[in-house]
């Protein structure tokens, strides 16, 4: 069996920073502290002096190769998966989405065939539920039992992926009592069809009028919704991409209200372009469309409060919502910006602009850093202890991150397959040296060593409430 020592490095878990060597044996981490290896003849020494040592990122929030809005996602599973390690990311859960009419299982069938001969990183699915019937409903026990335990509504979109409350409270219940959790894009739809007509018979056709028409108003009704309808049957209750300090309001106020003797649990997410991007992106710039997504980025109080949220466990994970598109599908929506494809490209920069802007800024401890980026997203979608964290038995999922590397973010050096960056020229310190995937070697010093098919489907457990991150703030 392939042994591998990492050697000198800086151990970092949700709780722990020691000073530890890493033992991984195939595929699993085995032991980790002082360890002697004189008694192996057959070892790779790996030496990390200087350097982090960090449980594999988890990216909860990613669409490859989703069609959408006249289009599909610019990376499928080999280029966005490529890329996510190249950025220490090795795991991902993608959204399989349902098309209106289609049953789960051939959601999901879709979905598998997407990613299986191609992704190069391990994977998981949420099911994005847009057509809730009898037959559909059926269904759910068996998607639980393959692993798929996390089910995913739009409240926007409205005509192509949005659901209404009927749906959800037909939804929650069913999910629930299988021990799954359901996840909410919150913005009401109906608003933003509303808010879109005005502005385009008002002449307000630029991409510039998009954050117009996705207020934090329409976000926080949804999110205060999303989160009371849960509370009814206390469905174990997720809400991605909070951008907003109204959205976060309403999220606290669902949180103070919980009973912690129910089995009532609310999660938040929130996205790395709303810790690092703000809406001056938008104003009097010709190339706006590329951060057109929904939600739209936000003001620096906004920024501010997530931040402050993030620190203090309020929000728990850190994800991108990758869903990139190239200029000339964001070209789509010239003279009318309600049909610029919504989304950005992310995947590969989550852990490297979360480390620069989080913990050298001091917003993060690195226990917080780990536990935004992985060790979070790992309980709360069933995947704990397998990943997410660094201890024996785990998978050797390990990235070696050296916090001395400057570096710049570009369109010209990323992987994603996206003809621009949505963080060009931004400056970072610290870089992802080596990564590992179940104990092979994926990425070394920039340059990668897989085979398309190496990852795996990860099927998941159901709903675990996670740890809370301590409010402390250390010397990174
Ligand atoms: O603009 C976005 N976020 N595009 C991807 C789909 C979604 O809403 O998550
Ligand atoms: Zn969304
Ligand atoms: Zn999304």
């Amino acid at each position: 069996m392939a042994r591998v020592l990492i050697q000198n490095g800086t151990c970092v878990t949700a709780t722990d920073v020691v000073q530890a060597d890493v033992l991984i044996e195939g595929e699993h981490i085995v032991a980790l502290g002082r360890i002697d290896s004189t008694q192996y003849t057959d070892i790779e020494h790996v030496d990390a002096t200087g350097c982090y040592v960090f449980p594999g990122g988890i990216d909860p929030h990613t669409h490859l190769d989703m069609p959408f809005m006249g289009t599909a996602s610019s990376d499928d599973f080999h280029t966005g998966t490529l890329a996510a390690l190249h950025g220490g990311t090795t795991t991902l859960i993608d959204f399989a989405i349902q098309t209106q009419g289609e049953s789960f299982e051939e959601t999901v069938n879709a979905w598998h065939a997407k990613a299986k001969h191609k992704a190069v990183a391990d994977y998981a699915f949420h099911l994005a539920v847009t057509d809730l019937n009898d037959y559909t409903e059926s269904e759910l026990p068996a998607i639980v039992a393959q692993g798929i335990t996390s089910f995913k509504v739009f409240m926007a979109y409205k005509g192509v992926l949005m659901v209404d409350d009927a749906q959800l409270l037909r939804l929650m219940p069913r999910v629930a009592s299988l021990g799954g959790m359901v996840t909410a894009h919150c913005e009401n739809g109906d608003m933003i069809e509303r808010f879109t007509a005005d502005l385009l018979a008002q002449g307000r056709t630029g991409p510039d009028a998009h954050p117009l028409a996705h207020p934090p108003l329409a976000e926080a009704e949804a999110t205060g919704r999303f989160l009371d309808l849960a509370s009814i049957d206390r469905t174990p209750a997720y809400v991605v991409h909070l951008s907003c300090q109204a959205a976060l309001e309403r999220l606290k106020m669902a949180m103070l209200r919980q009973d912690p003797a129910l089995a009532s649990y609310i999660e938040a997410e929130t996205c790395i372009q709303y810790l690092v991007l703000n809406d001056s992106l938008y104003a009097e710039r010709p190339d706006a469309a590329k951060w057109v997504a929904s939600p739209p980025l936000r003001k620096p109080e906004d920024q501010a409060a997530l931040w402050e949220a993030l620190s203090q466990g309020i929000i728990q994970t850190v994800a991108t919502d990758h869903c990139p598109f190239c200029l000339d599908q964001k070209a789509m929506g010239d003279g009318d910006f309600s049909k610029i494809p919504n989304g950005m490209p992310g995947v590969e920069h989550r852990m490297e602009l979360l480390y620069s802007e989080g913990v050298l800024k001091k917003r993060l401890t690195l226990p917080q850093f780990v536990r935004a980026t992985s060790t979070a997203a790992a309980e709360i979608f069933g995947m704990a202890p397998r990943k997410g964290t660094l201890q024996p038995g785990a998978d050797a999922d390990i990235v070696i991150f050296d916090p001395n590397v400057p570096h710049v973010l570009s369109a010209q050096l990323h992987h994603h397959r996206c003809d621009y960056s949505a963080y060009e020229g931004m400056r970072m310190k610290g870089k992802t040296r080596t990564v590992f995937l179940r104990g092979r070697k994926v990425i070394d010093r920039g340059e990668a060593f897989v085979e398309p098919g190496q990852g795996q489907f990860i099927a998941r457990a159901g709903y675990r409430q996670p740890l809370r991150a301590e409010n402390t703030l250390v010397n990174a």
